[in-house]
């Protein structure tokens, strides 16, 4: 199962572009597979599971990587010492932390590569801002007050997030 899963790690941590200035948190890591990739580019890595025996084959995989056994939902948001969170094919409802529903919007549309790929015939066509005023409201919509900033649910997210 986990080896199946690690073409989806490989092409998040390929779309991340982690290299070894990062400081990487691999969000319910499960056996690592985005966590031990970001690893071998020379990021500096934590990952997070509950479960202690898929953590066990991870730690395994990577002695160097820091494996931690928690509820990534009680992590707390926006730590600032990760500056990349990747979170590959979690079915966890996670809630990702953003200073404002700008930035939240900045992240989808940099983390779908469809919406990067219509940007230039959106603007051309002047749709451009409209579609993102329209996402705003709807991050706006769905989101809930947390600390300084906002949460947002979000599933099977490919994720970059800059801190
Ligand atoms: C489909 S696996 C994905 C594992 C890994 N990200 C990968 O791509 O290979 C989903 C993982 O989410 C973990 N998980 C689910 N809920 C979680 C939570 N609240 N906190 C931390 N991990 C969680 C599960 O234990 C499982 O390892």
């Amino acid at each position: 199962m986990a080896e199946r899963l690690e073409p989806a790690a490989a092409a998040a941590v390929d779309l991340a572009q982690v290299g070894s200035h990062d400081r990487v948190l691999d969000v319910a890591c499960g056996t690592g597979n985005g966590a031990v990739l970001a690893s071998r580019r020379g990021a500096r890595v934590t990952g997070v599971d509950l479960e202690p025996a898929l953590l066990e084959v991870a730690r395994r995989r990577a002695p160097e990587v820091e494996w931690l056994c928690a509820d990534a939902a009680a992590l707390p948001a926006g730590d600032g010492a990760h500056g990349l969170r990747l979170e590959t094919l979690s079915r966890a409802t996670l809630e990702l932390a953003f200073a404002d529903v700008a930035e939240a919007r900045r992240f989808l549309v940099r983390t779908a590569g469809h919406v990067l790929a219509a940007e230039p015939h959106l603007r051309r066509e002047g749709r451009w801002e409209a579609l993102q005023a329209d996402l705003e409201a709807l991050i706006a919509a769905r989101a809930r007050p947390a600390g300084d900033g906002i949460a947002l649910e979000l599933g099977y997210v490919l994720a970059r997030a800059r801190a």
